[in-house]
């Protein structure tokens, strides 16, 4: 869908450098991918409140939350689970993330995002170096056997269709920017991604 017939970009006097030029960071999205209950929505969580300690204890970062079962209850309320909805699901987050990183936040978003081709799209959207892919690699078995909210009962039982890694696929990232192994406990997982973080200097303009 492409209706963009004379509408024409109106650029702002004040850019994303302007705002980043006012704090200790990049705007960046850490986008987290991963069957559900692999731990995507704890992890991000997680790192989102070392990072708000980071920030009350040295430089402060702006960050921002963004989860599938929450946007499901807004913004996307009218999507469900087809492949077009979920390709729409994710359209709508990457946008919504690309503004956020325009604004000089540091974006954390939850999302099965099960398809490569539509992680890639996102992707594509984003400057080199801003779009930061996390898979949560978090095997079935686990995924089942920990089952937070009861969904693959439901799904085994079929009372939930098009349900992810069930009867609908999961399509594992190629060459995420991190590779995390969902089995580790929470605390080691959000030091991971805190280490990538320091290691590649997202905190500072330099
Ligand atoms: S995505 O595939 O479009 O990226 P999203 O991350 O927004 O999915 O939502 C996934 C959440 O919706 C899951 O964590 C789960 O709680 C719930 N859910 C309900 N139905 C399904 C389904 N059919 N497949 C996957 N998740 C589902």
């Amino acid at each position: 869908m492409t209706i963009q017939n004379n509408i024409v970009w109106h650029p702002h006097t004040i850019e994303q450098k302007d705002r980043e030029a006012r704090q200790a960071h990049k705007g960046c999205v850490l986008w987290f991918t991963g069957l559900s209950g692999s731990g995507k929505s704890t992890l991000a969580n997680a790192l989102e409140q070392a990072l708000y300690q980071y920030s009350l204890d040295s430089a402060p970062i702006r960050t921002y939350l963004l989860d599938g079962d929450n946007l499901r209850h807004g913004l996307c309320a009218d999507l469900g689970f087809s492949d077009i909805d979920r390709h729409e699901n994710i359209r709508r987050v990457g946008e919504v993330a690309k503004l956020m990183v325009d604004a000089g936040l540091i974006v954390l978003t939850a999302f099965i995002s099960p398809y490569q081709q539509d992680r890639q799209q996102i992707r594509d959207r984003f400057a080199q170096g801003r779009f930061i892919e996390i898979f949560v690699d978090t095997p079935l078995s686990l995924c089942e056997q920990r089952d937070p909210k009861g969904l693959y009962q439901k799904a085994r039982r079929g009372e939930i269709k098009q349900f992810s890694g069930i009867d609908s696929p999961y399509e594992a990232p190629v060459n995420p920017e991190l590779h995390l192994n969902g089995a580790l406990p929470l605390p080691e997982l959000t030091q991971q991604i805190f280490s990538f973080l320091q290691k590649n200097q997202f905190y500072s303009l330099s």
